[in-house]
């Protein structure tokens, strides 16, 4: 199957990583937004992270005109109907979700593979929405999408053989490893990642140590770029929360249970970065910040 354009669905902080990872890699891509205003940050943030590409020498100044130049921005649905791979990236919940899979099923060609990028909500009720649920599968990029080197691809029950094939074909086009999971909730990445983000959130609930010593610990110990905490409110503490609970519905398993402290977290809305302000403070004048 050849693929020539790709739409991404959501320009939002994990849609606008993946539509310049596509461009990048030589796809006309059309991205879609609910509106305007969303759609224009959304763009703006892909020209900033190309921008940063070409400084930090990962793309060439012609290669950052290309890309630019591929992607194609819209607030239509309909906009879609010339991809051949479509990759959802909208907020994490289940009928809006719904909706667009059902809404991509009658907009794409027959041939279109329809993929997820979805952290949480099973496969299945995604291909349950269209009419090709063979031709339905997760397509899950870490964030950074442009950075991180990995996608997750999420086979569920009805998912073909030939969807995968060509999935990990257009994945190994884009750079990307590909690791393969069944669907069940938190694939392998965030089936591991999670418990160990939870795991630090207790160690500060029970006055182990201190949110740096506990960072420092795993930067500096084990190697990893950044410490669970810093994660935590890179990734979204409401996003982190919101696994957790489908990770504990499915298995019922304490370890992935939400500490309070997180849920509380939650509710003041010291969601993380995006919010300013997490386990450490990232407003302006603010000195606790991650330890460098
Ligand atoms: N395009 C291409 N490359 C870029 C880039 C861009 N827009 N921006 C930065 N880079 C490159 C840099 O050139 C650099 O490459 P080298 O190492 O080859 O020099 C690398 O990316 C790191 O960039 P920076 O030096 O600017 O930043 P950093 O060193 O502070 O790293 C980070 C930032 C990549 C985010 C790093 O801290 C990291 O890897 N953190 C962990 C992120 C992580 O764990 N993500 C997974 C989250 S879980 C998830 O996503 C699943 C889920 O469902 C929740």
């Amino acid at each position: 199957m050849e693929i020539r354009t790709v739409g991404v669905v959501g320009c939002g902080l994990m849609g606008s990583g993946i539509a310049e990872v596509c461009a990048r890699a030589g796809y006309d891509t059309i991205v879609r937004e609910v509106d305007q205003s969303l759609l224009e940050r959304g763009l703006e943030r892909i020209g900033r992270s190309l921008d940063t590409a070409v400084k930090r020498g990962k793309l060439a100044e012609a290669g950052r005109g290309s890309a630019w130049e591929r992607l194609q921005g819209t607030t239509s649905l309909d906009a879609l109907a010339p991809c051949d791979v479509v990759i959802e990236a909208v907020i994490e919940q289940l009928d809006e979700k719904r909706r667009v899979f059902s809404a991509l099923d009658e907009v794409c060609p027959p041939h279109a593979i329809l993929a997820s990028n979805t952290s949480s909500i099973p496969i299945i009720e995604l291909a349950g929405a269209t009419r090709r649920p063979g031709q339905v599968l997760g397509m899950h990029f870490m964030n950074p999408a442009p950075v991180m080197p990995l996608v997750e691809l999420v086979r569920a029950l009805p998912t073909e053989e030939t969807t995968l094939d060509a999935a990990r074909a257009f994945c190994d086009s884009l750079g990307k490893r590909v690791i393969v999971a069944q669907d069940r909730a938190g694939f392998i990445v965030n089936l591991l990642l999670v418990p160990y983000l939870l795991d630090a959130i207790r160690i500060v609930e029970s006055s182990t140590a201190s949110k740096q010593d506990i960072d420092l610990g795993m930067t500096l110990g084990c190697g990893l770029p950044m410490g669970p905490l810093t994660l935590l409110d890179f990734v979204g503490l409401d996003t982190v929360c919101y696994i957790a609970d489908i990770l504990y519905e499915e298995y019922r398993e304490q370890r992935y249970a939400p500490p309070p402290l997180l849920r509380r977290m939650v509710a003041a809305g010291y969601t993380g970065r995006k919010s300013g302000r997490g386990f450490y403070d990232y407003r302006d004048g603010s000195t606790d910040r991650p330890p460098a």
